[in-house]
Order: C-alpha cells, then structure tokens, then sequence
C-alpha cells in the first residue's frame, strides 16, 4: 500500500465530495485496519472520472463527469471477463448514441493484450499489407493462438484474455456487437467505391487506470471519435491506410506535385465524409473545432472550480488546420496528475511472434 498516494486520493474525494471530517477520520481507520485500500464504488468512480479530467493528452475532457463506470472486480475467469466486455460494447455503442464508459477489472489478475476492443487485422503478403498496418504483430500473436481471420481490410481481430501468467484466451466478438460505419461523400458518390468504413467506439484497452497508488491493469474505456483520428490518421497516415492517393485518382488531382496542395485538398474531403458518414449513420463523432470548442468550455470550468488544466499541446492540437483552434494558441503545462490512465508494459506475447 502507497500510503502517500491514498492519503492524496482521499483527501481529493473529500474535498470534492464533500465529505465530513469524521468521514475521512473513519475510512482511514478502516483501511489500516485492512492493510489495503479496498475503494467502494463511488471512490472507484470518482477516480476513474478524475483521471480522465487529467488526462492531457484528450480533447474532450468537458464530458469526464458523464462517465459510466462498470465494476467487474468481482470477475474471475476469462469467459466472465468476456462476456463483460461484450456488455461494455453493446453499452457504449448504444445503437450509435456513444456512451464514455469504463469497465474495471481486478488489479493483479487480468491482461487484455488487444490495444483497442475493436480494432482490425494487419497482415504481410507477397503484395503488400492487408488491413491495418498497425496491427500486424497482434495479428500474428492472434493468429499463433489459433485464431483464423479472413484477410479483408477489416477483420476485427478477436479478443485476448490473460489471467495470472496463463496462456491467454481467445474470442471472437459476434458481428452483432461490432457498428461500423462505411465512408461515403456528400457530394463525390465515387468515395463508396473505395470500399472504406471505420469502428463505431474507440476503446482502448492497453492503458492502467491509476486511482490511490491501485493499479487497474484492465479498464478499458471510451468515449466517441473526432473525426480527425479516422480520416486524418487511421485511413490518412502513410503507414495506416495510405489513402490520400486514392482519394487523389477519384478526385482528378494531379499527385506528381507538391504546390497543388492534392494532399491538403484530400485530407478536407475525406475528413468530410467521416464526418458526414458517422453523422448518416446517427453514430456519434465529432469534429476537431467543436472539440476544441468544448475543450475551451472545459478549461473555463476548470478555472472555476481553481484547478490548473494540464495538457499535452503536442497532441491536444489536431491533425488538421490546428492554428484555426485556439488550442494552437496557447501554452499548456504538460503536468502529470493523478488519478490518471498511463501506458503500462506491454504483455509478454513474444513467445507467439516466432
Ligand atoms: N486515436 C485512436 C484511434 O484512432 C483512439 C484514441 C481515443 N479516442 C477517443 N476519441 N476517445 O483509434
């Protein structure tokens, strides 16, 4: 037990929870006598909720009060741990109306070696890479636990649960489960037959949630997408979907210049259609100068409430026309507080690489 941090813990729960002196008195008590901090599921929520206010490298901080929090510390086994995962997905997915949600695991027992839920298939063939770049390890470790895809650009890969040092066990999410949405323009009808679409729900599951000196090693959580993470990365970024030339061809840019601007001019359209295409679908996302303007909401509140906003310019800026937010405009101290969400050591899957 860290008696530093869960000092540091209670007294931020108290303070913002407005709870008595003779509260504080008891629950310190309490805790000694049990060695260990045992956080209720209000402390729980309360800190998975702060660490994401003092996540700096997010935009869309205003929201971290609405998070909902399932507590799974009680689950054991592989299959319960699966099937709560699939619980978190049909939650948070909501039929497109993206709940930010965040289901814990018991500390010490459970590794989820996906870096994300949903999240497609990368693999290495004699003509290129199928899929997403990104994953061609996992892809591989997936594939030495027995697992087949089906060598599109978007198999979502299956599920991988640890216990304790075991071997990890493998499961395929239902289709049912998985909302996805495909990528067409407002105006150019040719962006259909690029044949694109991108996951509904980000939820990353590699990170730690930190709360009082607990490590959480499996909380994955997630709130809905800003349309630049998928159409000025995922499917932009030259070694992610590389798609910018094809958007080009469709386009009728000329790509053996620079000074055109064919690669600003794509970027625009295709972000436009991720834009119009989740908002089609009535699936939740949102776009990079309303975040920033709610990021500035949030900074407002924060002032209010006299506490420092931290941030990482150097990712809170978007990929896209950053100078046109006023994110761009402004220093931010990059100051680590917590509770919060870090990386953490990737598992040990090398054994599955060979
Ligand atoms: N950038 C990551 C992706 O494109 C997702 C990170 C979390 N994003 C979010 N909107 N909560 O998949």
């Amino acid at each position: 037990m860290n008696v530093k941090e869960v000092n540091e813990f209670l007294l931020l729960y108290k303070e913002e929870m407005d709870k008595s002196e003779d509260w504080y008195n008891e629950r310190l008590k309490e805790i000694h006598e049990e060695g260990k901090l045992e956080l209720t599921y209000d402390e729980l929520t309360f800190g998975a909720r702060v660490a994401w206010r003092n996540s700096n490298r997010c935009i869309g901080r205003l929201f971290w009060k609405s998070l909902h929090v399932f507590d799974e510390r009680h689950l054991e086994t592989e299959e319960e741990i699966y099937q709560a995962l699939l619980h978190h997905i049909k939650f948070a997915t909501n039929n497109g109306k993206i709940k930010p949600t965040i289901t814990v695991f018991k500390p010490g027992l459970v590794r989820i070696w996906n870096e994300q839920i949903l999240r497609y298939a990368g693999y290495e063939t004699e003509n290129g890479i199928i899929g997403d770049p990104n994953s061609i390890s996992f892809t591989k470790v997936c594939q030495a636990l027995g697992w087949k895809g089906e060598h599109t650009h978007f198999d979502v890969l299956p599920i991988v649960i640890q216990i304790n040092n075991q071997s990890p066990a493998v499961f395929e999410i239902p289709k049912e489960y998985i909302l996805e949405v495909p990528i067409q323009h407002p105006q150019y009808k040719e962006f259909r037959e690029l044949n694109l679409k991108w996951y509904a729900v980000p939820i990353i599951s590699n990170f730690k949630l930190s709360i009082g000196g607990i490590d959480f090693e499996a909380a994955p959580f997630n709130g809905w997408y800003m349309g630049t993470e998928i159409g000025a990365r995922n499917l932009a970024d030259i070694d992610r979907y590389n798609i910018l030339p094809r958007v080009a061809e469709l386009m009728g840019l000329d790509t053996s210049t620079n000074a055109n601007l064919w690669k600003d001019k794509t970027l625009v359209e295709l972000n436009l259609a991720v834009l119009h295409s989740f908002k089609e679908n009535g699936v939740s996302i949102v776009d990079h100068h309303t975040a920033a303007q709610q990021f500035k909401i949030f900074e407002q509140q924060e002032k209010e409430r006299n506490r420092k906003v931290t941030g990482d310019w150097t990712w809170l800026i978007p990929p896209m026309s950053p100078a046109t937010t006023h994110v761009f405009h402004q220093p931010m101290a990059n100051i680590i507080k917590k509770p919060n969400y870090f990386r953490q050591k990737k598992p040990n899957y090398d054994l599955y690489l060979t």
